[in-house]
This record gives C-alpha cells, structure tokens and sequence, in this order.
C-alpha cells in the first residue's frame, strides 16, 4: 500500500477547505465496489456474473461502446438481460459510452438497470436524458472525460445520484490509471457537499486496483469500478474485500482542490 504522508482524517495537511462537519460526511460514506463485465472470460459470462455476485461487489457495472463515442464495440441489451436474469438481486450499473445514449437509457432500464450513466460529452440532450432515466426508475448517473474539467459536471449535480470520474480515456479495459484525476474527484465532492449531495456516489473507472482505490478514497471517491485487476484474480472476493478495506481506511484524507 502507498504511503501517504497525513495519516490522520482529522488532521488534514493538504491545502484544504472542508468544515469538519464535512469530514464526519466523509467518513461516513459506504464504499461500494464495482467489477466490470467487461474483463471478464465472454466465453462464460453467466458463470462470470456468478463469480462477482459471490465475491460480495455491490453492483456489476457494463460497459457499453458504440464504435462512435470511443473507438471501441462491447456488448448491448441483452448482455444486462442475461446478467440480470442469472442474479436478479445484483444491481446493474451500466455505463453509456454512445453519442446518443437516449433511446438506449430506456433499453437497458427495461432489461434491469438500477442506474445508467451517459457522457456529458454525448450529442442528446443531456439534462432531459438524465431527468427521463429517473422517471423510468432508475438512478440517472453522469460521466466525463480525462479532458472534461470538473466544473462541467456541476450544473447537472442536482438531477443524478452519480457521477463517474473517468481516470483513464474511455474505450478499452487494462489501461493505466491517470494520477491527475486526484483533484477533479476531490472538486466534485467538496461541491457535492457544498450542494448538501453528501450522498452522491462519486465513482471512479480505470486502472483502479487497491492502490489506486485508496487514493481514489482519499480525494473523495467512494465507488469503484475495476476490470482487470478484479476479473484476473482467482479469489475475486479477495480482492473485493482488498480494495474496499484499503479505500475505507483511506476516505476523505486528501481533499484538498
Ligand atoms: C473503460 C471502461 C472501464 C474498464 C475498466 O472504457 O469504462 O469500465 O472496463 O477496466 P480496467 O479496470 O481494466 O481499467
Ligand atoms: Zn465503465
């Protein structure tokens, strides 16, 4: 594990203007893991979808490519039927990664989603997508890119449940993570908070492993999407439980914007 070198969340040594009353939020978020579907063996993925619901995640997330937002094709709707009807009580996280993610919201909300996340750098409407995915039942949830600046987000906060930081660019799985991220989660969370959102899931996705969960938790993040470092282990509730203890132990030590 990283060392860091504030060890104390009370104590934060970072330039850092959250309230106490904030670090008690902080403190008190649930760490949710996330593996992603997309690295697992698709030669089996019922088997796969078994294996995560066994490992104790919280929530299976999907990668959805279009070929035209990223450069990159994965799977559609029926992957979540399957998935959904193989383990009905394990949440589906779905990941839009498409140009017009808004007809297919309500294709993947019929097939089970508990939450769908477009990019705010898709070509629809994005605040009436988000405001029709929770009408349909589902958390809307909103993501941005590696070059996306963190005050993009901000307006569309009141209307989601989630935003996912993007810490690699989207598209493929087994990259590696980008360090400068740190400080856009951190904006995210401390405006959350600002908002009164301290219930906001802050999600980060790419080249997360136990490591770079901490430090996720540590600049404010509390869900983790990982595919890779999850789907290569053979004991995947190990890891599961690696990655949410070293997260839980890091959380909100690092806020400073
Ligand atoms: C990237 C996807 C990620 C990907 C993460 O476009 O959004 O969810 O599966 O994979 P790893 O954990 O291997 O970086
Ligand atoms: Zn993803």
């Amino acid at each position: 594990m990283q060392q860091r070198s504030n060890s104390d969340p009370q104590q934060p040594t970072t330039q850092n203007c959250v309230s106490r009353d904030d670090l008690r939020n902080y403190q008190r978020m649930d760490i949710n893991i996330l593996p992603s579907l997309l690295a697992a063996d698709f030669g089996c993925l019922s088997e796969e979808c078994r294996r995560v619901a066994a490992s104790g995640a919280d929530a299976l997330h999907l990668d959805i490519m279009d070929a035209h937002f990223v450069p990159n094709l994965s799977f559609g709707p029926d992957v979540a039927v399957m998935a959904h009807r193989t383990l009905p009580s394990l949440p589906l996280n779905v990941h839009l990664m498409m140009t017009h993610p808004q007809n297919y919201a309500t294709r993947f909300i019929e097939a089970g989603a508990a939450t769908v996340t477009i990019h705010l750098e898709a070509a629809d409407d994005i605040a009436a997508t988000l405001s029709d995915i929770r009408k349909r039942g589902a958390h809307p949830g909103i993501t941005l890119k590696p070059a996306t600046p963190a005050d993009a987000v901000f307006p569309y906060l009141p209307l989601v449940d989630e935003v996912l930081v993007m810490t690699v660019e989207p598209g493929y799985g087994g990259q590696l993570f980008m360090e400068a991220m740190l400080p856009k989660m951190a904006m995210i969370r401390r405006v959350a908070n600002q908002l009164g959102m301290d219930r906001l899931q802050v999600m980060v996705d790419g080249g997360i492993n136990a490591v770079t969960a901490a430090d996720c938790a540590a600049h404010g993040a509390n869900a983790f999407v990982a595919g890779s470092s999850l789907f290569r282990l053979k004991d995947m509730q190990a890891g599961v439980n690696e990655m949410r203890q070293a997260a839980a132990n890091a959380y909100g030590r690092d806020l400073g914007v």
